[in-house]
């Protein structure tokens, strides 16, 4: 694995106040209702005419729109249009709005967040490494350079609910900003393949109805039932690219991949997807799963099937800019046409500049833009924006 070459030093800035626009200490329902919180909410709130200026320049072109940068908010953080909309406003240029399905979904039970404490000098983790396997610290201890785990399960609105707030969302982006809509099937219990493939169809239609300019398909959360995740079966993502794309025609398809260790296993995910056009972009990396234990080393999120939980923010930088640069290759080698949008610890500028260099055409930020709401701006004026 390449490594990142950005360490603890240059991210343990000033003591900020690290108050996250999603407060981990309140309740997803909490957050859904009354968020964003914290500078992300009072700034866009105090200042409306400083929100981002429509008339600026848009020479990054992705997936066919024009932006003004080519950096943003990945599927989580932004929960509905209250969010998104202190997102464009605060400059973050593509927001995803987050991940739906085609039915209500309960989120898992609270607390949702804890913050990650990997052992080695520069707090990367390793996917699959000791620690992930015997245990990395969890608890409630915020600091910088900033790792989390999250553990919602994929909380969703009832399509009457996301469809009109997707709308409303994708009416406030400005010139050279796109909202993007995720989504993901349900396998629900006594569902077959078939069936399942139809969910999939199903939300996709639902949104392209909202009349959303990109839609990404997320394959890598436990969508398969405890631990098990979608793109582990290459064939069975081929089969529902195929079919959603059929549905959504022009609108073009992202398809949001885990940290994939294996150039073979890779290499069949890009043929299964992007090799033959029916997908036109691949996100990555979504969390890296490990056993979180608290100072003692019991399990530290509550309740059953939650021993193991998603880690993002600084651990996983190195393996998000690792399966870019992979991916990248591949594209070279191969030939081929797709838009790759790099996902991982990015947590400032530089590290926006480092996922460019390694190939990405868009580069995204969640727990880094979750405890700083100023993140967009300052990527914008590293471009000269
Ligand atoms: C609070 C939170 C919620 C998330 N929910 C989703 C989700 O619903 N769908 C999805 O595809 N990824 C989800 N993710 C994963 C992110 O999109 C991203 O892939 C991952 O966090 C790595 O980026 P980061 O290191 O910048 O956080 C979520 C991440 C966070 C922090």
């Amino acid at each position: 694995m390449s490594s990142g070459t950005v360490g603890i030093d240059r991210h343990a800035d000033e003591a900020a106040d690290l108050q996250s626009f999603y407060d981990v200490r309140r309740s997803y329902e909490d957050n859904y209702r009354e968020g964003p919180f914290g500078a992300f909410a009072e700034f866009s709130a105090a200042h409306p005419e400083e929100a981002v200026e429509n008339t600026v320049e848009t020479p990054y072109e992705f997936l066919g729109q024009h932006l003004r940068t080519p950096f943003g908010i990945p599927a989580g953080p932004l929960l509905n249009s209250a969010f998104t909309d202190a997102a464009f406003d605060m400059g973050f240029d593509i927001c995803v709005y987050k991940t739906v399905r085609s039915r209500a979904w309960e989120c898992n039970p609270f607390p949702n967040v804890l913050a990650v404490h990997p052992k080695s000098s520069d707090g990367f983790l390793e996917p699959g490494g000791l620690e992930s396997e015997e245990g990395v610290l969890a608890d409630d201890r915020y600091e910088r350079p900033i790792s989390i785990s999250n553990s919602f399960g994929v909380p969703s609105r009832d399509p009457d609910v996301w469809q009109p707030d997707m709308q409303r969302a994708m009416s406030h982006a400005g010139i050279g900003q796109l909202l993007i809509g995720s989504f993901q099937g349900s396998r629900v219990s006594g569902m077959d393949t078939m069936r399942y493939i139809q969910d999939h169809v199903d939300t996709a239609s639902l949104l392209a109805e909202t009349g959303v300019k990109v839609i990404e398909m997320n394959t890598s959360c436990p969508n398969e039932g405890k631990h098990r995740l979608l793109c582990d079966d290459p064939a069975l993502v081929g089969r529902i690219c195929e079919a959603v794309k059929n549905r959504i025609g022009d609108i073009p398809l992202i398809v949001k991949l885990a940290y994939i260790p294996d150039d073979r296993f890779l290499d069949r995910l890009v043929e299964a997807t992007v090799a033959h056009g029916v997908v036109q972009g691949l996100a990555t990396i979504n969390t890296i799963s490990a056993r979180l234990v608290d100072s003692q080393g019991r399990q530290a999120l509550p309740g059953e099937g939650r021993d193991r939980s998603g880690v993002c923010g600084n651990a996983i930088r190195p393996s998000g800019l690792d399966m870019v640069a992979r991916l990248d290759a591949m594209r070279s080698r191969r030939d081929l046409d797709f838009s790759i949008v790099g996902v991982g610890g990015v947590l400032d500028a530089e590290d926006f500049a480092e996922y460019r260099r390694a190939g990405s055409d868009a580069v995204m930020s969640a727990t880094g833009a979750m405890w700083d709401p100023m993140l967009g701006r300052r990527v914008a004026n590293a471009l000269g924006r």
